[in-house]
């Protein structure tokens, strides 16, 4: 479980500071899949970086199964990003030099994983994301879906304790965001992965179990998702209205 409580962070630029997070608390069950959502410059991107370190929250805890992932000396900080948490970006960040298998492969070398591991582990993978045709091709040879898909498997590949993706969906069109979406939902199903995606897409997070909404630096509301997606798509839509101060549109 992953535990968010009360992070605050104010940017500091020319003698200005801005605050961003001004106490955020929210909870990622096991095995599940948390949407966030929230206006442009919200401070999703700050808060999934503070979760993975990337930046230095100011105050506040995250406790991950349990344990704080903000203090503590920086080789113990490394080893929990290494072995516990997996990024999803929205850029892909895969090496083009590097096949869709070694790409996946790079995380378990760094890890120490022995060869037979590491190409068993990466089969199941590419066969769980429906990728094994392009595990010899090089990104630039494949789709912005296929892209994501390999960039998911490769998150998924030390077996951490969550993924941490932002807008995994944000420069895919609509079938490629569809599978990236399905892939999100076979990691959870098939191996229960717990995902915290940040997302400004209301289609993306309506497959989620629960949404976060981040307004004004704090949590705004959060839904539960009760029915199919299609009927959550609904309740999101009004809700991000709301959250975007538009609940008098007609
Ligand atoms: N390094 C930074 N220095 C100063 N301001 C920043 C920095 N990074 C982000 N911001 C500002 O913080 C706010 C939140 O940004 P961000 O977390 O990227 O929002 P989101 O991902 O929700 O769009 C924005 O107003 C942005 O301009
Ligand atoms: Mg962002």
């Amino acid at each position: 479980m992953l535990e968010i409580k009360e992070v605050t962070k104010t940017y500091n630029s020319k003698g200005i500071s801005y605050p961003v997070l001004k106490g955020v608390t929210a909870t990622i069950p096991d095995g599940s899949f948390v949407a966030v959502m929230g206006p442009s410059g919200s401070g999703k991107t700050t808060l999934l970086n503070c979760l993975s370190g990337f930046i230095t929250a100011d105050s506040g805890k995250v406790l991950l199964d349990g344990q704080d992932i903000l203090t503590g000396n920086e080789t113990a900080l490394a080893e929990i990003r290494q072995h516990k948490l997996g990024f999803v970006f929205q850029d892909f960040m895969l090496l083009n030099g590097l096949t869709i298998q070694e790409n996946i492969f790079l995380p378990q070398i760094i890890a120490g994983k022995s060869q037979k591991k590491m190409e068993k582990n990466t089969d199941n993978l590419l066969s769980m994301f429906h990728i094994e045709d392009i595990a010899k091709k090089y990104p630039p040879e494949v789709s912005g879906g296929q892209k994501q898909r390999a960039s998911i498997a490769r998150a998924l590949s030390n077996n951490p304790s969550i993924i941490l993706a932002d807008e995994p969906t944000g420069n895919l069109d609509t079938k490629s965001s569809a599978a990236v979406i399905g892939a999100f939902l076979d990691a959870k199903e098939k191996i229960g992965a717990t995902i915290f995606m940040v997302t400004h897409d209301a289609f993306a997070a309506s497959y989620a179990d629960k949404v976060i909404a981040l307004r004004d630096g704090i949590v705004f509301g959060e839904l539960l998702r009760r029915g199919q997606p299609k009927e959550f798509l609904d309740e999101l839509l009004d809700f991000t209205r709301k959250v975007n101060g538009e609940e008098y549109d007609a």
